[in-house]
C-alpha cells in the first residue's frame, strides 16, 4: 500500500519521480504529491485523487526540475483522501519533507507532543509527526540521516520513510521496518522505491534493505561510491549494514501495457508464458524434481508431519487448492488458513510443521506476520513469492519464486496461476524426498504440468463468447460460483474476482453445500457459473454436480457452465458451456480460472469500472 520514489542524480528529479509514480501507482491512488529539492529549498505539490490529477496541477504551477526529490501516491489508512493528508508532509519551516507507507502506531502520543511544544501539524495522518520530529533532530546538529535513525528508534509500527532537507540537496535518505524499500543504483544516480518497477527504466540494479535499516542515497560522495553515487545503509543505531545486491530479471517493457487495453488483459495474456517460466529449471535430466533453491534439507522435509499454508486472498485460494494435491501426494495432513486469523487462535506448531507462506508480493503483511508466528514456534517457512528482494522470502527459511514476471494490475491473475504451479511442485517434492511418489509418478505429473501453458493458451484463443456473456449480465446484480473438490477454491476464486473487480455481490460456494442454504437464493435469472469436475476423476463428484446444477435450474437459474471438452452430459443443463481442455483432476484449477478472470475483466469493463485499479483497494497490502 502506497508508493513511494526518491531520486538523486543527474537527471530531472521532478520528471523520475513522476514517471516513478505512474508505475507505482497501483499499489494505492488515493492521492499523489511530489517535493524536489532547488534553489535552496523544497518545493512540493500534492493533490487529492488519481496521480493525473497530480499531473495536471503540475501543468498549471510547474514545479522546478531539481537533482533530488521524492514521491508518494497514498492508499489512504490516518486521514481521508485529502490534498492535506496527501503527502508529502513539511516541518512547519518546510525544510524538511517526507513520503511514508505503513502506520505509525504511536502518532498520537508524538504528535501531543510536538504541538506541546509548539508544532502546528496540519493533517491527519500519522505521518506528519515523522516531518517535524526529522526537522527538531537536524536543528539538533544531526544530519538527514543521523536524524532518520533518531527518529526511527522513537516510532512504533510498520513504516517506510524516504526524506529530503533543504540543507542537502544531494541527498536522500530512507529507512525501513515491516515495510518495503529497495534501492536502484545506476550510473550517478540513485533510486529508493517500493518496488523496483518505479526504477526499471533506468537501472536493473538493486540492493535489497533489511529490517530495521536506513539507507542514505548522496549524489558525488559517501562511502561505497557507485558512478558517483553513494550508498550507505546503516542499522537504527548507525551500525554498518549488510546489504545484498541483486539484478532484476525482466525489463522496462514487462511493466508496460504493450498495447493492451489494461495491465490485466495483459497479465491473463501472459499466463502461458508464466506458467511455462515458473517450471523452468525445475526438472533434471532425469526427470528428478530440483528444487535446490528450497535450502530445507531433505532429511527434514522427510520429518515434516503437518503443513499449514497461510496466504491473503487469491494466494489463500492457490493454498487452498495446494491442501488437494500436498495431501494426495504426499499423506502429509495440511492445514490452509487465512493469514490474518492464523497467528491470533494460538495454532499448534512445532519443528516438525512446515508453514508455506504464499504471496505475490512478499510484502503482505498478515502473511508476514503469521510466518513470523509460525518461525518463534520452531517451525520451518517456505515463501512461495514472485517479489525478489520482498520482505516474506528474506524472512523464511526457504523460498520457491515463482517466475510471473511483474504483476500490476491490482486483481492477481498470472500470480496465482504461478503459485498453483509453485505448490504442485512442492508437493511433488515432498512425494519425492519422502518416498510417497515414485519417480515415474513424478515424471507424469511434471509432464502434465509442462502441458498447461498450451493448454491455458487454447483457453485464452476462445475467449470471445465469455466476454459476450459477461456484457450481457452487466446489469445483474448477483453471481453465484460453485464447485466441487479443487473446483470448490476455484469457485472463490471467481466470485473474489467479480467482487473487487465488478463491484457485484458475488459468493463462491461448495456446490454439495447448495441444499444446506445458499439455494434459497437462487431465483428466476440469477446466473450460476458453475465449475463442473472431470468425469474421467472423480467421477462421482461430476455426476453429483450435475444433479446440483438440475436442481437449481429447475429454480430459474441461469446457468454457466465451464467443463471439460467432450463432457457432453452438461449439455442438457447448461445456459451457457464454456469448454476447457482435458487437464488430470488436481491440475484443472490451471485451466477452469482462466475463463472466471476473463469473465470478471470484461464484466468490469462493460460497469465502466477501471479494471486495473479497483476502487478502496491496493496492490500491496502492507498493513494489517
Ligand atoms: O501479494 P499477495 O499475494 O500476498 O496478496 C494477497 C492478496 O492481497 C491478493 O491476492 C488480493 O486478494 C488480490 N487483489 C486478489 O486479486
Amino acid at each position: 500500500m502506497c508508493g513511494i520514489v526518491g531520486y538523486v542524480g543527474s537527471q530531472s528529479a521532478l520528471e523520475v519521480v513522476l514517471a516513478g509514480l505512474r508505475r507505482l501507482e497501483y499499489r494505492g491512488y488515493d492521492s499523489a504529491g511530489v517535493a524536489v529539492l532547488a534553489d535552496g529549498g523544497i518545493a512540493a505539490a500534492k493533490k487529492s485523487g488519481k496521480l493525473v490529477n497530480l499531473e495536471k496541477a503540475l501543468v498549471d504551477q510547474p514545479l522546478p526540475a531539481g537533482a533530488a526529490g521524492i514521491g508518494h501516491t497514498r492508499w489512504a489508512t490516518h486521514g481521508g483522501p485529502t490534498d492535506a493528508n496527501a503527502h508529502p508532509h513539511l516541518d512547519n519551516a518546510g525544510r524538511v519533507a517526507v513520503v511514508h507507507n505503513g502506520i505509525i502506531e504511536n502518532f498520537a502520543e508524538l504528535r501531543a507532543e510536538l504541538a506541546a511544544r509548539g508544532h502546528v501539524l496540519g493533517s491527519e495522518t500519522d505521518t506528519e509527526v515523522v516531518a517535524h520530529l526529522l526537522a527538531e533532530e537536524c536543528s539538533g546538529g544531526a544530519d538527514l540521516a543521523a536524524a532518520m535513525r533518531l527518529v526511527c528508534r522513537r516510532l512504533n509500527g510498520a513504516f517506510t520513510l524516504v526524506a529530503v532537507h533543504a540543507d542537502a540537496p544531494d541527498v536522500v535518505v530512507g529507512a525501513r521496518r515491516d515495510s518495503p524499500l529497495v534501492v536502484g543504483v545506476g550510473e550517478g544516480e540513485a533510486f529508493l522505491a517500493s518496488d523496483v518497477a518505479a526504477f526499471i527504466a533506468h537501472t536493473r540494479s538493486a540492493i535489497e534493505l533489511g529490517q530495521d535499516q536506513v539507507v542514505e542515497v548522496r549524489r558525488d560522495g559517501g562511502a561505497g561510491g557507485a558512478g558517483g553515487v553513494g550508498v550507505v545503509v546503516t542499522d537504527f543505531d548507525g551500525r554498518p549494514a549488510d546489504v545484498r545486491h541483486f539484478r532484476v530479471d525482466w525489463d522496462a517493457a514487462a511493466a508496460e501495457k504493450g498495447g493492451h487495453a489494461s495491465f490485466m488483459h495483459k497479465e491473463i495474456a501472459e499466463q502461458p508464458r508464466a506458467v511455462a517460466d515458473t517450471l523452468l529449471g525445475r526438472i533434471g535430466a532425469d526427470g528428478e524434481l530440483l528444487l535446490d533453491e528450497l535450502r530445507i534439507p531433505a532429511a527434514e522435509l522427510r520429518e515434516v508431519d503437518k503443513v499449514v499454508v497461510v496466504a491473503c486472498g487469491t494466494a489463500f485460494h492457490a493454498g487452498l487448492i495446494a491442501k488437494y494435491a500436498i495431501e494426495h501426494w504426499t499423506r502429509i495432513p495440511c492445514e490452509v488458513e487465512p493469514a490474518s486469523e492464523f497467528r491470533h487462535r494460538d495454532p499448534i506448531l512445532d519443528a516438525r510443521t512446515l508453514v508455506v507462506a504464499v504471496s505475490q508480493s512478499g510484502e503482505t503483511m498478515d502473511t508476514l506476520m503469521a510466518l513470523r508466528h509460525a518461525r518463534e514456534q520452531g517451525s520451518r517457512v517456505l515463501a512461495i513469492c514472485n517479489t525478489n528482494g520482498s520482505t516474506i522470502p528474506r524472512e523464511s527459511d526457504a523460498v520457491l519464486y515463482t517466475h510471473a514476471g511483474p504483476e500490476v494490475a491490482v486483481a492477481s491473475t498470472k500470480a496465482f496461476l504461478t503459485q498453483l504451479v509453485a505448490c504442485y511442485l512442492v508437493a511433488l517434492y515432498l512425494g519425492q524426498v519422502r518416498g510417497t511418489k515414485w519417480g515415474d509418478e513424478i515424471q507424469g505429473v511434471v509432464r502434465d504440468l509442462a502441458g498447461i501453458a498450451g493448454a491455458v493458451e487454447r483457453v485464452l484463443a476462445d475467449m470471445e463468447p465469455v466476454r459476450a456473456l459477461a456484457r450481457s449480465l452487466a446489469g445483474a446484480g448477483t453471481v453465484l460460483f460453485l464447485g466441487r473438490h479443487v473446483g470448490y477454491p476455484v469457485a472463490l476464486e471467481g466470485a473474489l474476482k467479480l467482487k473487487e473487480l465488478a463491484y457485484m455481490h458475488a459468493e463462491g460456494f461448495a456446490a454439495g453445500e447448495l441444499k444446506h442454504g445458499p439455494i434459497a437464493l437462487v431465483e428466476e435469472g440469477l446466473p450460476v457459473v458453475v465449475v463442473v469436475p472431470s468425469p474421467r476423476g472423480r467421477s462421482v463428484l461430476h455426476d453429483k454436480i450435475v444433479s446440483n446444477i438440475q436442481e437449481i435450474r429447475a429454480r430459474g437459474a441461469r446457468t454457466i457452465v465451464i467443463a471439460e471438452e467432450g463432457d457432453e452430459t452438461v449439455l442438457p443443463c447448461a445456459d451457457h458451456v464454456v469448454w476447457v481442455p482435458v487437464t488430470p483432476t488436481l491440475l484443472q484449477p490451471l485451466v477452469t480460472t482462466v475463463p472466471l478472470q476473463v469473465f470478471a475483466c470484461e464484466l468490469a469493463v462493460a460497469r465502466g469500472n477501471e479494471v486495473d485499479q479497483p476502487r478502496n483497494l491496493a496492490k500491496s497490502v502492507t498493513v494489517e
